[in-house]
């Protein structure tokens, strides 16, 4: 139990926050989700975005969504779950992005860190789906890790597509770039940590209204909380750390990023 995120010790410090990229569909929330998402606004979170990476969790992305207004969904094929993807996967995926919940392709890219998946698939997989959300008009969700260079080469190609990288992990030179055609930056946790200068320079590149601010729950969770299971309340401390890189409060550092969040989602 001691995982679980204890919100009766928990004291909001702000307002409003819009956690772009949440796992609640993964199966650590499983115990406790039922009572977790309906207090999330008593906990200063507005909005989340539940977020697939193969069929059956962005199946369950829709469903957990489709349990609180303020809950949206994206689906696709995470590059470490390539399984099931294929033209009998991508017609899957088409039908779950006609439901109402769904803001978003994703979460798509590339991870070179696993070698399950070789890069020719991962690249192949990447494309369709970017083309994928051209043609049904939809913000894509990116995850890279470790593949920098293939990663801008292919987004080249896609410069004007909304679009985020989630848990941005570039340096800031990789920042410019993609804010320069157009693509939003999520920083998650990894912003608060001690060693997060690499991050913070990244931070600091990325125009205001490019900013993003996400959990990737259950994973990388801020600080204090660093090694639990994160939940998006505990955004108000990347909030903090955000809004000292940017000179702003940290309430209004929330409220630009969910304006920028609701810009880039529609919603
Ligand atoms: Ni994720």
């Amino acid at each position: 139990m001691s995982e679980y995120f204890d919100a009766g010790s928990f004291t909001p410090r702000y307002h409003g926050i819009f956690d772009t990229h949440a796992h609640y569909n993964d199966q650590r929330f499983d115990d406790d989700r039922a009572t977790l998402l309906p207090a999330l606004p008593s906990l200063g979170v507005s909005n989340a975005i539940v977020v697939g990476y193969d069929i059956p969790s962005s199946e369950k992305a829709v469903e957990i969504a489709g349990t609180e207004p303020f809950l949206y969904a994206a689906a696709g094929f995470h590059p470490e779950n390539l399984e099931e993807y294929g033209e009998e996967g991508l017609e899957k995926l088409r039908e779950i992005l006609k439901n109402d919940k769904i803001v978003a392709i994703g979460e798509i890219g590339l991870d070179y860190h696993w070698k399950e998946f070789g890069p020719d698939i991962q690249q192949r997989a990447f494309r369709r789906q970017l083309e994928l959300a051209a043609e049904l008009n939809l913000p894509v969700i990116i995850h890279a890790r470790e593949a920098t260079e293939d990663t801008l080469r292919i987004l080249a190609d896609f410069k004007g597509l909304p679009g985020v990288l989630h848990c941005f992990s570039g340096s800031a030179e990789t920042a410019k770039i993609i804010t320069g055609w157009g693509f939003y930056v999520g920083f998650t946790g990894v912003l608060t940590f001690k060693n997060g200068r690499k991050p913070a320079e990244a931070c600091a590149e990325v125009p205001i209204d490019r900013l993003l601010m996400e959990t990737d729950c259950p994973y990388m969770a801020p600080e204090p909380w660093r090694g639990k299971r994160s939940c998006s309340p505990m955004i108000q401390s990347v909030a903090e750390k955000m809004a000292e890189i940017k000179g702003v409060t940290p309430q209004e550092m929330i409220d630009i990023a969910a304006e920028n969040a609701k810009r880039l989602f529609r919603v």
